[in-house]
């Protein structure tokens, strides 16, 4: 529908030269005309070859269609041949410089593209067929040619298509029609948003077929085309990249905020966003799995690993102190080795961290430092064991003191003494000795959860370092690996 002006133009131009020019071109068209047949093969000799001369004069891309595999573009062909019927004397016929003829007029070139996607297969307008005096013939159709084309996603988003483009006579065979290549101009290309034209080259080739021992010579055009990735790294690359480090970010959330399992599954929702978007736009092929998408599965394979290791943590972080305190090897490992590692200080320790030695065990609370609690009691900042020794250590001599009066040594008033007797006195030490108990059991557990909390925190630093540094590699080593991603990198980015 677009060409129709055109059309009209070009008929209404036509027209206008015919009565312009007077009786000269009437006589010439007339006596051309008469005896042409557009069936004949144009050339003085039928044993010689018709030569034509065959180009591609690329406009525009108008659209690659990398999940139908179609190329779209606007282009003009261009074919030259001398048609040895249509030459006159200029002399004869003064100022009929050249004649236009429309394509069913004269013989044409019956030249088509090979890999067309068009419901029509030859998509091409045909417009008249300028012809001078010495019988040279220019044929420039124009159309939107919609070909196949081999859309390899492989290296999606910077990823170089490309296409080819093969012309070729459909019915004659190299001993009647001779295609010779010009170079495609590509000097008209309209810049294009998605794709940068980097080249058409085009070469001229033979092939040989069981019928006949005549070559078919086609030409075919690659248009190279490089995908301009700024678009797709600002919509699909950095939320990625920003999305697996908030991964990392749910390492460092605090067990106790009951966000952590929420933030990965999070993640891993968006991304699964992030890539039906993807796979909307790519063919459905297993031959090769795109970069991106790649990249994608191995982040959501990198969140679903630190959702795992997250249910871990928050299992160790809320591990219930009555089934029992963590086994040797875990405590050597996340307790010692690992933290040392790493420069973590338990709570309470001081910053100079000692190497992993075995069994470091502290006494600084010799009052209650019993075989049970380890390390982890010393270092609590708890006031129950300070006080509590006190206080026992108090009633045992007041204990002490009510059983043997005769050291008359405390410096207290004597008028509770009396009141109280002996065995009352028997049963507040047990009922004091009870609460002790029952306080250092308490002491033992919580020692003992803070003994899991605190390897819960170990491996959450080793999950971060460990997805940190797992992440980038990943990143790097699977954007880099395209081919051209540095001068993707530096024509789109910079
Ligand atoms: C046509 O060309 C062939 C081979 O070139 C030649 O043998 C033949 O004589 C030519 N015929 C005419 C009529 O010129
Ligand atoms: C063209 O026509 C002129 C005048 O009729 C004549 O002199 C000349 O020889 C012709 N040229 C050719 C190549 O036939
Ligand atoms: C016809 O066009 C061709 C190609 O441009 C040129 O070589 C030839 O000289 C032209 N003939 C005349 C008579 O102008």
């Amino acid at each position: 529908m677009r060409q129709a002006p055109d059309l009209w133009l070009l008929a209404l131009a036509a027209l206008l030269q015919v009565s312009k020019q007077g009786p000269h071109q009437r006589n010439l068209l007339r006596e051309l005309l008469r005896d042409y047949n557009p069936m004949e093969r144009p050339v003085a000799n039928d044993s010689h070859p018709l030569i034509v001369r065959f180009s591609f004069i690329l406009m525009q891309v108008m659209d690659v269609d990398e999940k139908n595999q179609i190329l779209t573009t606007n282009a003009w062909l261009q074919m030259q041949w001398y048609d040895h019927y249509l030459q006159w004397n200029q002399s004869e016929y003064p100022g009929v410089k050249n004649l236009r003829f429309s394509s069913d007029q004269v013989w044409t070139p019956d030249i088509l593209m090979y890999n067309s996607a068009h419901d029509k297969f030859d998509a091409s307008f045909k417009t008249n067929v300028l012809v001078n005096s010495s019988g040279f013939c220019e044929f420039l159709p124009p159309g939107i040619f919609i070909s196949t084309c081999n859309v390899d996603v492989r290296w999606f988003p910077f990823d170089i298509q490309r296409c080819e483009m093969k012309f070729g006579s459909w019915t004659f065979d190299g001993w009647h029609l001779d295609m010779q290549m010009k170079e495609a101009d590509i000097s008209g290309f309209m810049p294009n948003g998605e794709w940068d034209l980097l080249e058409v080259p085009g070469t001229r080739n033979e092939n040989f077929y069981d019928c006949c021992a005549a070559p078919y010579p086609d030409v075919t055009f690659v248009v190279t085309l490089r995908r301009r990735t700024l678009y797709y790294a600002l919509n699909l690359l950095i939320p990625c990249v920003l999305l697996s480090s908030m991964t990392l970010l749910g390492f460092l959330l605090p067990a106790s905020s009951g966000e952590k399992i929420s933030l990965g599954i999070t993640v891993l929702l968006s991304l699964t966003v992030f890539m039906l978007m993807v796979a909307e736009i790519m063919p459905a092929t297993s031959d090769s799995v795109p970069l991106i998408g790649q990249y994608f599965v191995s982040t959501m394979v990198i969140v679903g690993m630190s959702v795992v290791a997250t249910v871990f943590v928050l299992r160790f972080n809320h591990h219930d102190p009555n089934s029992g305190s963590m086994p040797k090897w875990a405590q050597l490992v996340l307790l010692q080795w690992v933290p040392w590692f790493l420069r973590m200080k338990r709570p309470g320790e001081t910053a100079d961290l000692p190497p992993p030695m075995p069994t470091h065990v502290s006494s600084q609370s010799k009052g209650l430092a019993s075989p049970t609690t380890t390390a982890t009691t010393a270092t609590t900042p708890n006031p129950a064991p300070t006080i509590l020794p006190q206080t026992l250590s108090f009633l045992h001599a007041r204990l002490a003191q009510l059983s043997h009066p005769s050291h008359p040594s405390a410096g207290r008033p004597n008028a509770h003494q009396a009141a109280l007797p002996n065995g009352q006195l028997q049963a507040l030490l047990e009922e004091v000795r009870y609460i002790v108990e029952r306080i250092r059991e308490q002491d033992r557990q919580l020692s003992v959860a803070e003994q899991w909390q605190f390897a819960s925190a170990v491996i959450d630093r080793l999950c971060f370092i460990g997805f940190s540094v797992f992440n980038i590699i990943c990143t790097i080593s699977i954007l880099m690996a395209a081919p051209n991603f540095a001068e993707a990198a530096s024509k789109d980015f910079l």
